[in-house]
């Protein structure tokens, strides 16, 4: 069954040693799509570069808000004209993240997040958006904008997830629904609507169980299905095929 995985970071140093050969085992298996997701203006423009080597790897560009400190009207002028690039699908990740708030002061966030959003709208693309213990104020904001795009990693309340639905928007979940300490994430996945979910890794983070703390790759997306599918009362391929097509739909590919 063919795996999509929505949100990776294959530019990590983690990849280093065997990048070329880790992308190429897996595209020979059983995935059909990768979205590298950029988290600064430098890194999105590498992460198209890998997109150009790859069939089926696409990119999201984006500042992400731990280095949104950083950030610089030129870098958001940058991700404008890497919005332009054929296998730029996204604005992402883009959002808010009060756990790393020493890294960026929260009204700093806030305010390239907005501008992120704005981009998105101007140049018509979805968002993948980062929300960690920021979840009221993410939501605000996109309540506001009202985008299209994904909560990447989904780590909000059951409550939370229906609002994110409500606004037309789909829901992220990686590894950590196979956690022991899961409770909340678990929730979500048991019940949000099926045409709204996305599988993801954030290789090389969170490998779900039993790879826990270990290097992650897109082909552990069959563990977080399987654990989904369990949830749900059906096979692991049907809940692959939904997810592979709910990207497909989301990114237009
Ligand atoms: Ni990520």
């Amino acid at each position: 069954m063919p795996i999509f995985d929505s949100h990776a970071h294959y530019l990590s140093d983690a990849f280093d040693e065997d990048r070329q050969e880790v992308l190429s085992r897996l595209f020979a298996d059983k995935v059909c799509g990768i979205i590298e997701a950029g988290t600064t203006a430098d890194s999105s423009r590498k992460a198209l570069a890998l997109a150009e080597q790859f069939p089926h790897l696409w990119a999201a560009v984006g500042i992400h808000p731990e280095e949104a400190a950083t950030a610089t009207e030129a870098d958001l002028n940058t991700l404008r004209t890497l919005a332009q690039h054929e296998k730029a699908v996204a604005i992402g990740e883009i959002g808010l993240d009060y756990h790393y708030e020493e890294y960026c002061p929260r009204d700093t966030q806030q305010y390239w997040f907005r501008r992120q959003l704005e981009l998105a709208r101007e140049v018509s693309l979805p968002v993948v958006i980062h929300d960690r213990e920021a979840h009221e104020d993410t939501l605000k904001l996109l309540q506001e904008f009202k985008p299209r795009g994904v909560v990447h990693c989904f780590s909000g309340s059951v409550e939370m997830a229906r609002e994110v639905v409500k606004l037309g928007m789909y829901i992220g979940i990686g590894g950590v629904v196979t956690f022991k300490n899961a409770r909340k994430l678990v929730e979500v996945a048991a019940e949000i609507p099926l045409d709204r979910l996305l599988l993801e890794t954030d290789a090389p983070y969170l490998a779900p169980v039993p790879y826990r703390g270990h290097r992650c790759d897109s082909s552990m997306i069959e563990l977080t299905a399987a654990t989904i599918a369990a949830l749900r009362g059906i096979s692991t391929d049907e809940i692959l095929d939904i997810a592979v097509h709910n990207t497909r739909t989301l990114y237009s590919l």
